[in-house]
């Protein structure tokens, strides 16, 4: 045997800067554009996978409940590809918990994938380098490649005309960053989500028009956001986030049917991000797929920015800065 047929991982959530919206290709989870992102440092996932070789299907536990339908199919189906590349044929049981307020639509999908991908691999015998990782957990989830990494990370969609598209799609530190800052994460509804972001970014790339234009934008926003980290220069930073997440969703908007995550509560929240900036206060939004909002600032600005934060109803605000990458856990939690 190869593998130690148990592992132990735990990753955390990250919120990109210079998002990714849109696929081309579905199978590969290989994105139209390169995305920038900040790992946090709050709201962890740990999963646990062990080798089950009596068993005759794979048995996931989330949070304490049995995973039944698509997120059950989903690790399965992300469990089969470990599979097959590590050449083994045992069903595994996995066991995930995550530490995000239950139901905050946060991105658990890019910490559960990450913590799986590392978990799988240690109890399958796959490999532990991180890049090669990052590769496995895109195929989970898109953004999970970029939880793999601490800090700043920036996901490489890879040439199109690659030799191995899937070798060239990866994630890696952004390693010259020059920032600390906090994201104060803004939770303002805790449903899920109306539209899976699958489903979404699938709709966007075949129908919006907008999208083309927001993909070659969001290219030369991705070298400017290199430059102003390298800089150290929040302000360029925030500028330039919050332009990308707000075309992101336009593009979305403008799909047929249109795809709206933006309530009337993120609406309040981004208005007072901007209120904070007419005050004086370096503050800047951005969005994901959902309608909480996720705020950036200086970490000296933190307390002040959450409680401005807080003052919009229904709010619940979490401070979170810098968080690490994912991590193999010696011993079971
Ligand atoms: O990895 P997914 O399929 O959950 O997509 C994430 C998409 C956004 O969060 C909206 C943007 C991003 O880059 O994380």
């Amino acid at each position: 045997m190869t593998g130690s047929e148990q592992a132990v991982a735990v990753a955390h959530p990250n919120i990109a800067l210079i998002k990714y919206w849109g696929k081309r290709d579905e199978r590969l989870v290989l994105p139209c554009s390169d995305s920038l992102s900040m790992t946090l440092d709050v709201f962890p996932t740990t999963t646990s996978v062990r080798l089950d070789p009596a068993a005759d299907a794979d048995t996931v536990v989330m949070d304490g409940l049995p995973a039944r339908g698509e997120p059950l199919r989903r690790m399965t189906t992300f469990l089969d590809l470990v599979r097959e590349r590590a050449r083994r044929h045992e069903r595994a049981v996995v066991d995930t918990r995550n530490t995000v307020p239950v139901g905050a639509g946060l991105a658990s999908s890019a910490s559960g994938f990450a913590a799986l991908a590392l978990a799988a691999a240690g109890a399958y015998g796959l490999t532990r380098d991180p890049l090669a990782l990052s590769r496995l957990a895109r195929r989970g989830s898109g953004s999970a490649a970029r939880s793999l990494f601490g800090g700043f990370v920036v996901w490489h969609a890879g040439a199109v005309d690659a030799r191995d598209p899937d070798h060239a799609s990866y994630a890696e530190p952004v390693t010259d960053a020059r920032l600390d800052a906090a994201l104060v994460v803004v939770v303002l509804e805790a449903g899920p989500k109306s539209v899976s972001s699958r489903e979404a970014m699938r709709r966007t790339v075949a129908t919006s028009p907008l999208h083309p234009a927001w993909v070659t934008a969001s290219r030369a926003d991705l070298v400017r956001m290199r430059a102003a980290l390298r800089a150290g220069d929040l302000g360029a930073v925030g500028r330039i986030a919050e332009h990308n997440a707000l075309g992101m969703h336009a593009t979305m908007e403008a799909a047929t049917p249109p795809v709206r995550y933006r309530t009337d509560a993120s609406a309040a929240a981004l208005d007072a991000v901007r209120g904070l900036r007419a005050d004086g206060v370096g503050a800047w939004a951005t969005m994901d797929a959902g309608p909480n909002v996720k705020v950036l600032c200086d970490l000296a600005d933190a307390d002040r920015v959450a409680e401005r934060m807080r003052t919009v109803r229904g709010s619940r605000v979490v401070v979170a800065r810098r968080g690490p990458g994912a991590v193999l856990r010696t011993e079971a939690a």
